[in-house]
């Protein structure tokens, strides 16, 4: 993707021509000159790269002068990249002889005792570091150079730079949720036939090779695009056949088909933990005991193999045996060879095209998505000419329609229709066409992000802001405006969901986007853009740690996939790695990555070593200059960081999350300047932040605060106060007591001038009476902005709720959770919260009655002003180990509404509740009620018998259980 490269080096170049003039590195560097020749050639060459970045799909010749271009701009990255760390060492090393001084700190410096001053080595080592950059630019110069005389040879067409803009992103921007279109179009009889051979008791299909067997195996063919997945997600997600089955279990299969890897998956599915076994026999020894006498239903997504062997291995048929009568196993395959292996073709289900009426009506539910009736008026024609070009492969339709949404005029209409794209003869795979219509349509720095997601393997479940952060990792994120890297990182993400390369979205309880994923065929299509550069290798079970690479081209972003117990290893002779940018590291257990591995990846900007086995991190690690994200997280060994992560200047992101035996992280935290991102929720271990952190100025996320007064080295929860830029979501952890000079810390911390928080978690250590005055005083300080959006406090251990005075000020909370008051006798007024959706309360084990201060933000309101609606935008509702609760009393002033809007409620563990209030029983929304380990309300409400049973019987989803409800 060398559009973007190209134009964000420009960028750097021009800075640093500029912007370093009067530094001392000049002097000796002298490479202005090359420099500035560098810029010239390259801007020649960005003129035509539009053009060429077309033609090498079609003319290997291109492709390689692109690569070679690549190479240099990646080089040149790399230089700039050098040149700019070594500043922000001097700078941080200048600020901490600084504060070393102030402090009357020595520092220990490396000079010669002579007479007239100081020669230190630093200088000498300075001077050698910076000819050495200025040979390599002279270098790279004399390179680029040969390749902009190349260019001549191939005729590019010139293109107006620029021409692509930020614009696009802002014109047609909506909210991407409202892409996920679950319609589907033109598959009503293939979806009937499904859901009645799912939904049918016995097997008796007329087949006589299914005979005597307990299950039937249902595969639905069709080629890549069809819409496979989709029909079997409808199924899937059936009311009815959800209520048919006792317990459903999804699988993506792929390829190459791993029977260790399917059984952990279908244990993970079944049992919500994943299993660290190995031994096929035992896991689907598991597996029989968990599905025994059940009726099962099965689903293998995207099978491949055609090997009888391999599904024989899987032994899926002993255990489907062991389930109830009527089990079912659905299957989605591209080749109808799976079906006929599987001996199941008698009730196959073959995906055809769809016709032309049911092609246009998908293509139109995206393209005149939110478009008003007139205005689609005269789009009809071209719309009709252009679903032709679908061919009828629904993903054609639906892409298509996606990039249309963004052309306004008939004209732009008709440039896609008549694209040169469609007669491109090299393209195999026909769907990849439309695909590479919308790819060039978009804005190079959205290709880059988009071209990225190659690192991860089929059916990955990406996370939006993971996405969001490794696409800062590689500096895709810049604008020439002020813009800040996260904001432009999210509409980066909306336009490729708004364009149907992501799909499957997964939404918060509030409806945001949390994550997705990408049509496999998308993936393969990112995967045949970016085969030069991303490559992910499965490791073969038995194989040895070390790691080869295949193909005689630089791989600049591998993933690693199933590697063994063991250190990790690559070959010393092996110079691939050079040009690594990105290592990903999934499902491996390594316990450790040699120092030397370490060294050959001097260019890395991304590592992810999440849920290893690593035992320690090597002090090389410093040596990675260009490192912006590192994540550790869920390292179970890991106790401790070397101090050199502190030298990583550019770090921008640390997670050490859930690394359960972390004692504590490097002192020296206040030189990583560039740190946006720090994780360390869940590190047990943890017993303070480094004070170093309160200086970090670029932090904007903090997970998790451990507060921990009396400890010099330890951040101080004052220290919070100048940390106004903090956004999204912070915890804070209580250990240890407080006093009254904590207290007035606090106010420090200032919470209030964080506008940018959307959730704040207080958790308090339990303590006796002294700490329960200070709980109180502790509540009122924390008053947050009112954009706080969520809220949980745990462990409070005051009595009363007025130091919660400042809440009715949270006029966009839409959260909130209290847990464990154990002494608090009312519940805090709530009602008059105007966002509030939804309320969890657990463990207040002193109320006994809820009731009219709930309701109310103010005790001492006028009548007028407490009549209106209360709660009213409450939608879940949640009481659990309410131990003593034993009235739910409103008063019935007609003028009030009451939480017009709930429709789930849960009430767990309040076993001396008597009864429900009456309101509730006239709340239309209400959907769902859950009623679960509260004897006595299970009497009154009890299913047809009970007295009440009547009040509630019109609610459609109701659960009543002796048992509390278990909890992920
Ligand atoms: C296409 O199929 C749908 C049913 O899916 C049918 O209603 C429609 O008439 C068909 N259109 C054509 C042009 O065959
Ligand atoms: C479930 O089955 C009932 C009865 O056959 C039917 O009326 C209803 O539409 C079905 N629901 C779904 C979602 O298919
Ligand atoms: C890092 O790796 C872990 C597992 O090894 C994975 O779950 C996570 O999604 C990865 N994170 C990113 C941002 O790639
Ligand atoms: C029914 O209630 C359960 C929880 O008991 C919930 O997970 C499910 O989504 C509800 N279904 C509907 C259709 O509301």
């Amino acid at each position: 993707m060398a559009e973007a490269l190209i134009s964000v080096l420009l960028e750097q170049l021009a800075s640093v021509v500029y912007q370093h003039t009067n530094e001392v590195v000049k002097l000796v560097l002298n490479a202005d000159k090359d420099v500035k020749s560098f810029s010239s050639n390259l801007k020649a060459i960005q003129a035509v790269l539009e053009d060429a970045e077309k033609k090498q799909v079609t003319e290997v010749s291109v492709g390689d002068w692109l690569e070679k271009l690549k190479d240099v701009s990646y080089e040149m990255d790399d230089v700039l990249d050098e040149w700019n760390t070594e500043l922000l060492r001097q700078q941080v090393e200048e600020k901490q002889v600084v504060e070393g001084d102030n402090a009357l700190v020595t520092k220990k410096k490396v000079c010669f005792p002579m007479p007239s001053g100081c020669f230190c080595f630093g200088q000498v080592n300075k001077a050698i570091h910076h000819h050495n950059i200025a040979r390599r630019i002279k270098e790279l110069n004399e390179k680029l150079t040969l390749i902009a005389a190349e260019k001549a040879m191939y005729g590019f067409h010139q293109s107006t730079i620029g021409g692509h803009d930020d614009q696009q992103l802002i014109q047609r921007q909506i909210t991407s949720s409202l892409v996920d279109i679950s319609t589907i179009f033109g598959r009503e009889e293939e979806k009937e036939y499904l859901l009645s051979n799912l939904l049918r008791e016995s097997n008796q299909d007329g087949g006589s090779s299914q005979e005597g067997k307990r299950f039937l195996v249902i595969p639905i063919v069709g080629m890549g695009g069809m819409g496979k997945t989709t029909l079997a997600q409808l199924a899937y997600n059936n009311e009815n056949v959800t209520a048919h089955f006792d317990k459903k279990v999804w699988v993506c299969v792929s390829d190459p088909f791993d029977e260790i890897k399917i059984a952990k998956a279908i244990i993970e599915n079944l049992d919500g933990t994943q299993s660290s076994l190995n031994e096929l026999e035992i896991l689907l020894q598991h597996i029989k005991t968990r599905v025994e006498n059940k009726k099962l239903l099965m689903v293998l997504d995207d099978v491949w193999t055609e090997e009888h062997k391999k599904w024989e291995n899987l032994k899926l048929q002993v255990i489907m045996q062991r389930c109830a009568k009527g089990s079912k196993i659905l299957v989605t395959t591209r080749k109808e060879g799976v079906a006929k292996m599987m001996r199941a073709t008698s009730s196959m289900i073959h995906l055809d095209k769809l016709n032309d009426t049911d092609c246009l009506a998908l293509f139109n539910s995206f393209a005149f998505l939110d478009r008003e009736e007139d205005e689609a008026n005269g789009f009809g024609a071209i719309g009709e000419e252009i679903v032709k070009k679908c061919k009828g492969l629904p993903l054609a339709a639906k892409t298509l329609g996606s990039l249309v949404w963004y052309k306004k005029t008939r004209e732009e209409w008709r440039d896609v229709l008549n694209s040169k794209i469609w007669e491109l003869e090299e393209v195999e795979e026909q769907v990849f066409r439309p695909l590479l219509l919308s790819y060039y349509d978009l804005v190079p720095a959205v290709k880059r992000c988009l071209l990225y997601c190659a690192i991860f393997p089929k059916d990955y479940d990406f996370q939006k802001d993971d996405l969001i952060e490794l696409w800062m990792s590689q500096d895709y994120l810049n604008s020439k405006g002020k813009k800040e890297k996260r904001r432009i990182g999210q509409n980066y993400f909306e336009s490729l969901a708004m364009r149907s390369f992501f799909q499957d979205f997964i939404k918060d309880i509030m409806g945001n986007i949390r994550g997705c994923k990408m049509h496999d065929i998308v993936h393969d299509f990112v995967q045949f853009l970016t085969q030069k550069e991303c490559t992910i290798i499965e490791a073969v079970k038995g194989a040895n740690q070390r790691v080869e690479l295949p193909g005689d081209y630089k791989v600049r972003h591998l993933t690693l996939t199933s590697l063994p117990e063991g250190p990790l290893s690559f070959p010393t002779s092996f110079d691939k790695c050079k040009n690594m940018r990105t290592l990903t590291l999934l499902d491996s257990s390594i316990t450790a990555i040699s120092p030397g591995s370490i060294m050959q990846m001097k260019c890395l900007r991304t590592l992810n070593v999440s849920r290893s086995e690593l035992n320690e991190v090597p002090k090389e690690i410093g040596e990675l200059i260009h490192l912006r994200y590192m994540d550790l997280s869920w390292s179970r060994n890991l106790k401790e960081l070397p101090d050199a992560v502190c030298d990583l200047y550019n770090l921008q992101t640390l997670d050490v999350s859930w690394c359960g035996k972390l004692e504590k992280l490097p002192k020296a935290m206040e030189k990583l300047i560039n740190l946006k991102h720090l994780y360390v929720g869940g590190c047990i271990e943890l017993r303070y932040l480094p004070k170093g952190i309160g200086s970090l100025k670029s932090l904007q996320v903090l997970d998790y605060f451990y507060a921990c007064e009396g400890d010099d080295e330890a951040l101080k929860l004052g220290d919070l106060g100048i940390m106004a830029q903090l956004q999204g979501s912070l915890s804070i952890i209580y250990l240890g007591k407080n006093d009254a000079n904590e207290i007035e810390k606090i106010e420090k911390a200032q919470l209030g001038n964080k506008e940018h928080l959307s959730h704040l978690g207080v958790w308090f250590q339990e303590g006796d009476e002294e700490q329960r005055k200070g709980d109180a005083e502790i509540v009122k300080a924390l008053q947050p902005h009112h954009n706080l959006e969520s809220l949980s406090i745990g462990c409070c251990q005051i009595g009363t709720t007025e130091s919660l005075y400042w809440i009715k000020s949270l006029h966009n909370l839409r959260e909130l959770r209290l847990y464990d008051w154990r002494f608090c006798e009312l519940l805090p007024p709530l009602g008059k919260l105007p966002s509030l959706e939804i309320l969890e309360i657990e463990g207040m084990k002193k109320v006994k009655t809820v009731g009219v201060v709930f309701l109310r933000i103010e005790e001492e309101e006028e009548e007028e002003q407490v009549s209106g609606i209360l709660f009213p935008k409450l939608k879940q509702l949640t009481f659990r180990s309410m131990y003593n609760w034993e009235e739910w009393a409103f008063l019935s002033e007609i003028t009030i509404i009451l939480m017009p809007r709930l429709s789930e409620l849960q009430i767990d563990g309040c076993p001396k509740l008597k009864a429900l209030p009456e309101f509730l029983y006239k709340i239309t929304a209400l959907r769902t009620l859950e009623i679960w380990a509260c004897p006595i309300l299970e009497g009154e409400y009890e299913k047809d018998v009970g007295k009440e049973w009547h009040n509630i019987s019109h609610i459609p989803n109701l659960t009543i259980q002796s048992g509390r409800k278990k909890r992920l």
